[in-house]
Formats: C-alpha cells, sequence, structure tokens
C-alpha cells in the first residue's frame, strides 16, 4: 500500500517533469474555452479617480492625433474607410494601437509607480499596501516581487543594448508602462501565491506551458 502510493507520487512526479518540460512552444495546449485569466484571482484595486482620469487623458490625445491627420492633407478622402483612425464612430479608433502604451503610462505616472521615466518601488509598494483590498493582500509581496523581476530584466536588457531609456511615442508616452504591466501580470501569473491559484488541470497546464515558452520578460522588448 504504501509502496503503491510512493510509486504513483513518483509517477506523477516523473510525469510532471516530463509533461513540463516536453511543449512544443508553437503549439499552445488546448484548453477549449477554458478562461486562463481565472486561474490566479487577481486582486482588487481600488485606483480611485485614476482610470477616468486616464481615460480623459487618452480622449485627448485621440483628438490631437485627429488633427494630425486631418492637417496631413486632403488625399485621405478617397480612401476606404474601414482602417482610418479618423472615424471615430468605430471603437478601435476610440481605443487606437498608441493607447494600449499610453493607458498604463498615464496609470503608472498617476499612481506615483513611474515618476519622469523610471519606477519607483518604494511607490509601487505604497500604492498596493494602501490600495489593495485586504481580503487580497497574501498577493501584495508577490507583485511587488514581479514588479523587480520584470524591472530588473528591462534594465539588463537596456544596459546590455546600450540605452537609458525607450524612444516616447510622438504623444509622449513611453514604452516602457505597457511593458511592464505585461511583464508583471504574466511575471505574478507564474508565481501565484497557492491561496489564490485555481489547482486545477487546465490552469496547471497553462503555467507549465507558459513557464517553458514564456520565461522572462515575458513581452518582446524593442531594441532601441
Ligand atoms: C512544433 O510544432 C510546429 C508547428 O506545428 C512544427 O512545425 C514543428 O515541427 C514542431 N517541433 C517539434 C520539435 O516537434
Ligand atoms: C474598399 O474596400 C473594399 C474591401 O476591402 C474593396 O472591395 C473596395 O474596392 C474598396 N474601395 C475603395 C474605394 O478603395
Amino acid at each position: 500500500m504504501a509502496f503503491a502510493y510512493i510509486l504513483t507520487v513518483l509517477t506523477a512526479c516523473l510525469f510532471a517533469h516530463t509533461h513540463a518540460a516536453a511543449f512544443n512552444c508553437s503549439e499552445p495546449p488546448n484548453l477549449g474555452h477554458f478562461d486562463v485569466h481565472s486561474c490566479c484571482r487577481m486582486p482588487e484595486v481600488d485606483l480611485g479617480e485614476t482610470p477616468a482620469k486616464c481615460a480623459a487623458h487618452i480622449k485627448t490625445l485621440n483628438a490631437q492625433a485627429r488633427n494630425m491627420m486631418n492637417g496631413m492633407g486632403s488625399n485621405n478622402n478617397n480612401k476606404n474607410d474601414t482602417n482610418n483612425n479618423n472615424n471615430m464612430n468605430n471603437p478601435a479608433a476610440e481605443f487606437p494601437a498608441y493607447a494600449h502604451i499610453c493607458y498604463p503610462d498615464c496609470i503608472y505616472r498617476e499612481t506615483g509607480a513611474l515618476v519622469e521615466n523610471e519606477f519607483n518601488m518604494e511607490n509601487v509598494k505604497k500604492f498596493l499596501n494602501k490600495n489593495v483590498n485586504k481580503r487580497d493582500k497574501d498577493i501584495i509581496p508577490q507583485i511587488a516581487r514581479s514588479f523587480q523581476s520584470c524591472l530588473d530584466y528591462i534594465k539588463g536588457h537596456m544596459a546590455a543594448v546600450g540605452i537609458k531609456s525607450y524612444a516616447k511615442l510622438p504623444m509622449g508616452c513611453s514604452p516602457l508602462a505597457s511593458m511592464m504591466y505585461s511583464c508583471v501580470n504574466a511575471e505574478t501569473f507564474l508565481h501565484c501565491p497557492a491561496k489564490m491559484w485555481k489547482n486545477e488541470e487546465p490552469c496547471n497546464v497553462a503555467k507549465s506551458f507558459a513557464a517553458q515558452c514564456n520565461p522572462l520578460p515575458h513581452v518582446p522588448l524593442p531594441i532601441g
């Protein structure tokens, strides 16, 4: 009985091990409609007025971009409207590609995480301690560690390619914020505290796949 148990555990470990190392990274596991975002319960964070403020900021940028486009001449008139950022009835135009960079940039600046062009870890920790719902406080140390790991990796990469900061978009947003946002999320997923992890097969498979196939920094980094 004890022997059988040990054998089972051994086999399970062996299987888990080979399983974890055996993914073909071009072929993500098919988890059907399972929502992997539900695997690591995300904390409730009170951002106060910041999201509204940053949404308004994006609208201002949209208006500026619209004016820029209008200023770029009239040869747009004959073109198909489908791809046109000018068309503000189109939801994609309300949140164009640059907004995915400018919105997190705004959120991190408004919350004090990003000061000038540097992440301030003291402010990040202060913000988390103050604004994460008490029932979710177990995840705060991990989020702080994720920030540090991502920052160290990205800074190391910048040093390796010899740049001090990433080039900003014409509207003044730095891509560092959105990279950090995605990296921190992915890193926290990989190191989700047991209390907040849904210990189910699809979640564990998704985590093994991510660990093998999407290591730090978890996002593509710009070269310059
Ligand atoms: C991984 O998957 C890709 C895409 O299906 C395939 O072309 C490739 O041969 C596979 N690699 C291995 C080592 O099985
Ligand atoms: C607009 O796009 C459609 C589909 O992509 C195409 O069939 C049509 O010819 C285009 N019209 C103009 C004016 O370019």
